[in-house]
């Protein structure tokens, strides 16, 4: 087949660290045919609105596509049936086609999600593998007998939804392994031909067009050999740094209050060093394809974890990304020093992706939405993203402020909140169709959406805040587009300047390369607060206010910021 790589794009190898990313959950984007689940014809036509090449449209730079492979969708597409080929309800492969080719016709690069640490039970090799011990794939996944005499699984291993990570087949006798559902057999990446095949797949899509890949869980594909136990809780080690999420904290609660064993230290099937040479593997084939990146999700406890998934920098994961900072209270100090800890861990070479939302989290402004303050906090996020050195990944619909309803349990879809539920609503509220308009279903489809629209939908929607000049939506556009002037908000360094104000209550840090000198201000609290840049700056100019009714002006070093107000300024030295 011919090359369909975006060859002749912008931007030189490096495009993606001075890019924007969008990140698309196809089921929700947009509706062409009327069946209630988003499709690519669907995407196509909203092209326009993601980047027409003028400020009037958002301006992102590069799309990643939650999973839109064949899948009989017990995790909604994060169970694969088949890695080369476009599920029929999402369109063709010809129509993947034309999608790669109307981005790229936009300059929006394509990343795919990479989903390999398991694949569907319905995918065709695990049907093999199941069908007899001694079929030829039945090593593609990891199949052990039961222990002693009361047949008992393997380990104690988890999996991440609840539950044993084992389950007994029947038919031949043994189990195999899931670090998900039960309908998510993990693959057995101690076997070279899995490689060879995964690898396949990934060079399938880059001839195809893809610009890169997410890649699904990468810290869970390699496995202990001996499978031994994990260790609970309780015998963790000493942690080396990092920020104990809510999450975490929870679990910990839990564990001990409760006693589960879902909550062990995942020590023997998580982080695996051969899990890094896989990595690295995948690099070299993506370096003989220039122009392609990649960026993995990756959960570790510590971020020297995470970081060491860059491996020198340069050869293994070309972004990760930094969960911690979705889990900051809402504190300057807790975000300056969570950017801070990373910056400092991060191999000089290594480039940063930061993203507050995405499918699997409620929203950033639901969550930190306390007193009603959620639509303030949205600005003040935006403005970090975008400001912070490294790239940053917007979730649809986090441009116009939706949020994360409440669902009854009737309504739920992901089978995370079906088992957790009443203590765990799941993930389907960050997951409700993109709301482009007031009408029905928001404009999503024609017919009845998949899961109901959000609430304030009359002024959570793109048809209304276009005409609203102090929209959240516009706040985006002239953010983004603001962006691509300054390349030191692009490529510049980063410092912290805690001496211009309160470090616990405002977040004051510079960008800045050569002569280009960019400070961003962002007042966490409720009252407003004081801000001195001097004596190192003596000057300064107001570039956007996550107030609307402030407008470019000189400030000075020394300036008041309202209540929850984020500033970028140009700044000037003494
Ligand atoms: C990742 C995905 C999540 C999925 C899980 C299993 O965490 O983001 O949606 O359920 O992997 O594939």
């Amino acid at each position: 087949m011919q090359s369909r790589r975006g060859k002749g794009l912008p931007g030189g190898n490096d495009w993606w660290k001075r890019a924007v990313f969008y990140q698309i959950y196809p089921r929700s984007f947009m509706d062409s045919n009327g069946d209630g689940i988003g499709d690519l014809p669907g995407i196509i036509s909203k092209l326009d609105y993601l980047n027409d090449g003028t400020p009037g449209s958002l301006g992102i730079d590069a799309i990643w596509f939650s999973p839109f492979y064949p899948s009989p969708d017990r995790d909604f597409g994060y169970d694969v049936a088949d890695y080369c080929d476009i599920d029929p309800r999402y369109g063709t492969l010809a129509d993947f086609d034309r999608l790669v080719e109307e981005c790229h016709r936009r300059n929006i690069r394509v990343m795919l999600d990479l989903v390999v640490n398991h694949t569907s039970s319905e995918h065709p090799w695990f049907k093999e593998s199941r069908s007899s011990r001694d079929n030829p794939k039945r090593d593609w996944y990891i199949w052990r007998d039961g222990r002693g005499p009361k047949n008992k699984p393997p380990n104690n291993w988890r999996n991440n939804f609840y539950g044993p990570a084992w389950t007994w087949d029947e038919q031949t006798g043994q189990y195999y392994l899931h670090s998900f559902l039960k309908d998510q057999p993990d693959l057995n990446w101690a076997n070279p031909e899995v490689r060879q095949a995964i690898f396949k797949v990934i060079r399938f899509w880059l001839e195809r067009g893809a610009d890169g890949f997410r890649l699904d869980v990468a810290h869970h594909y390699y496995k202990d050999e001996q499978l031994r136990d994990n260790p609970p809780f309780y015998k963790r080690e000493k942690r080396t740094g990092g920020m104990a999420s809510r999450d975490r904290t929870l679990e910990i609660n839990l564990y001990y209050t409760l006693g589960l064993p879902e909550f062990q230290v995942k020590k023997y099937n998580q982080h695996h060093p051969e899990t890094h040479r896989i990595l690295k593997e995948f690099r070299k084939i993506l370096d003989q394809y220039p122009g392609s990146t990649s960026v993995g999700e990756v959960i570790g406890d510590s971020p020297e974890t995470v970081a060491a998934y860059y491996g020198s920098g340069t050869d293994e994961l070309h972004m990760n990304f930094y969960f911690d900072l979705m889990h900051c209270r809402w504190r300057a100090g807790a975000f300056r020093r969570c950017v801070e800890l990373w910056e400092k861990t991060l191999p000089p070479e290594a480039w940063p992706a930061y993203t507050f939302s995405n499918h699997d989290v409620m929203r950033a402004i639901s969550r930190y939405d306390r007193g009603g303050r959620g639509d303030a906090r949205a600005r003040l996020l935006a403005l970090m993203l975008l400001t912070l050195r490294g790239t940053p990944f917007i979730y649809y619909g986090e441009e116009i402020g939706m949020k994360d309803p409440k669902f009854p349990r009737h309504l739920l879809q992901d089978p995370v909140g079906l088992k957790w539920y009443p203590f765990h609503r799941g993930r389907d509220g960050a997951r409700t169709p993109m709301q482009w308009n007031d009408g029905h279903a928001g404009g999503f489809t024609s017919g009845r959406p998949w899961l109901p629209v959000g609430p304030e939908l009359e002024k959570r929607n793109v048809a209304t805040q276009e005409k609203d000049s102090a929209s959240l939506l516009n706040f985006y556009k002239k953010l983004i587009w603001l962006r691509k002037e300054q390349s030191a908000l692009q490529e510049g360094s980063y410092r912290s300047l805690t001496g211009a104000a309160n470090p616990e209550e405002v977040f004051v840090y510079l960008r800045e390369l050569a002569e280009s000198k960019l400070a961003v201000a962002l007042n966490f609290t409720t009252r407003p607060r004081p801000v001195n840049l001097a004596p190192e700056f003596t000057a300064a100019r107001l570039l956007l206010s996550t107030d609307p009714s402030r407008g470019a002006e000189d400030t000075g070093a020394q300036l008041v910021l309202g209540p929850e107000e984020g500033v970028l300024l140009e700044v000037e030295p003494a």
